[in-house]
């Protein structure tokens, strides 16, 4: 049996290792991951994904509570037990309501410890083999959305990682982002991941490659989006070609309900193997003459290879009038309607990137943040089986 493994979540160093000590005696349980504080342990849960948690509740910062609460929303596969001391009933009540499923009273031994954590763990097993969700069952559909422009720096990795972060937290959908920007990719850089393999590894170990096989070149963001990111070199994109392209997206859409894909400014062979893989295309466009131009010769050129109409929509993004294009004159000389408006707001999303927190999920109150959470919304509503919405998401923000 593989064994069990665990983050200890205490602020004090010497609980921690105390507990470290109980558990070394343990065959079938390995201590993974030790967080000292309970954001420090929402994002370590996020990255490392242990079986169980086992949770101090009194911790300066985010207490013991609110970590579970967090935990047990976003990352709902890890069991948290909480420790509490004699007396703590109340505590011990609401950490239950936040998502607890065990409870030990400190102090404990060794062997009521790994009682609990086993016990835990098995009945975790045994819900998820009764509730299996979709995502575990063949019969699960994958969705491919690539996000694109014939443009630089118009936004594409902006919004491509928060649309990714966004659909990955609105519920129990497995969401992976694919960095297609071979040369120039920076979706690792704006999630702040740590790059151990990129797509070119991946690439390299092609034809003794399956699925989860595939998985360990994968990283983990703490939001629970899988990251393929681009080379590290950018030599190394050559190397990579539409054949490739198209079986990495295979092996993905076996274990992912929504694949987004962050693409360069152009139709380069492994690009256009993503369009035509895709169920959605997001072009991002803003409001400023040389991109609008640009825009329209890239929906000419996607005219030629036939596109439903309703697998592209356009996207404005730092979307304002002000500058004395208006959004009507946008839409006429596109000869297409503008699906959603991103507003611009350079506050928020130039400080979420330099810090490497997704502002859909650090700054949920901003517009923009907004916006594109209404984006994830309405294209998973499209992609399970609604209509496309005829109106734009959003007309107007103040
Ligand atoms: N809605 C917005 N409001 C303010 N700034 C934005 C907005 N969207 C993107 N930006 C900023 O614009 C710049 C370009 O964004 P981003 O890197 O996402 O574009 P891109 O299309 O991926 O660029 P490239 O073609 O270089 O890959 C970044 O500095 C980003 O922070
Ligand atoms: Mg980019």
């Amino acid at each position: 049996m593989e064994k069990i493994s665990v983050m200890i979540v205490d602020d004090s160093y010497e609980t921690r290792s105390n507990i470290k000590q109980l558990l070394s005696f343990s065959r079938n349980i390995r201590v993974t991951a030790e967080a000292a504080t309970g954001e420090e342990a929402v994002v370590l849960a996020g990255e490392m994904r242990p079986d169980v948690i086992l949770m101090d509740i009194n911790m300066p910062g985010m207490d013991g509570i609110k970590a579970t609460e967090e935990i047990s929303l976003n990352m709902p596969d890890s069991v948290v037990i909480i420790m509490s001391v004699q007396g703590e009933t109340e505590y011990v009540r609401k950490a239950m309501t936040a998502g607890a499923r065990e409870y030990l009273c400190k102090p404990f031994s060794g062997d009521e410890l790994s009682e609990t954590i086993i016990r835990a763990y098995e009945n975790e097993m045994k819900r998820r083999e009764k509730f299996a969700p979709l995502s575990e069952k063949k019969e699960m559909k994958s969705r491919v959305i690539t996000v694109f422009s014939t443009k630089g720096g118009v936004g594409k990795t902006t919004i491509a990682s928060n649309l990714a972060v966004a659909m990955a937290r609105s519920g129990k959908k497995r969401v992976a982002l694919v960095d297609l920007d071979l040369q120039f990719g920076d979706v690792a850089i704006m999630l702040n991941v740590s790059v151990k393999n990129t797509i070119s590894d991946l690439v390299k170990e092609f034809g003794q490659l399956d699925d989860s096989f595939a998985e360990d070149y994968l990283v983990t963001h703490f939001s629970g989006v899988r990251v393929l990111p681009a080379p590290v070199k950018p030599e190394y994109a050559e190397y990579i070609t539409a054949n490739h392209v198209e079986k990495i997206i295979n092996i993905l859409r076996e274990s992912y309900n929504y694949i987004i894909i962050d693409t360069s400014a152009s139709f380069h062979e492994t690009v256009l193997t993503s369009l035509d893989m895709s169920d959605k295309i997001l072009i991002i466009s803003t409001l400023d003459l040389p991109t609008i131009k640009n825009v329209k010769s890239g929906l000419d050129v996607m005219e030629t290879l036939n596109y439903p109409q309703d697998k592209i929509h356009v996207v404005l993004n730092k979307a304002s009038e002000q500058f004395g294009i208006r959004f009507r004159d946008f839409e006429d000389v596109l000869r297409r309607q503008i699906w959603a408006y991103v507003p611009e707001d350079s506050q928020t999303v130039v400080t979420s990137a330099n810090k490497g927190f997704p502002f859909v999920m650090t700054r949920t109150e901003t517009k923009v943040a907004r916006a594109i959470i209404d984006i994830a919304n309405e294209l998973m509503r499209e992609l399970e089986g609604g209509a496309a919405k005829k109106s734009p998401i959003k007309r107007l923000f103040g």
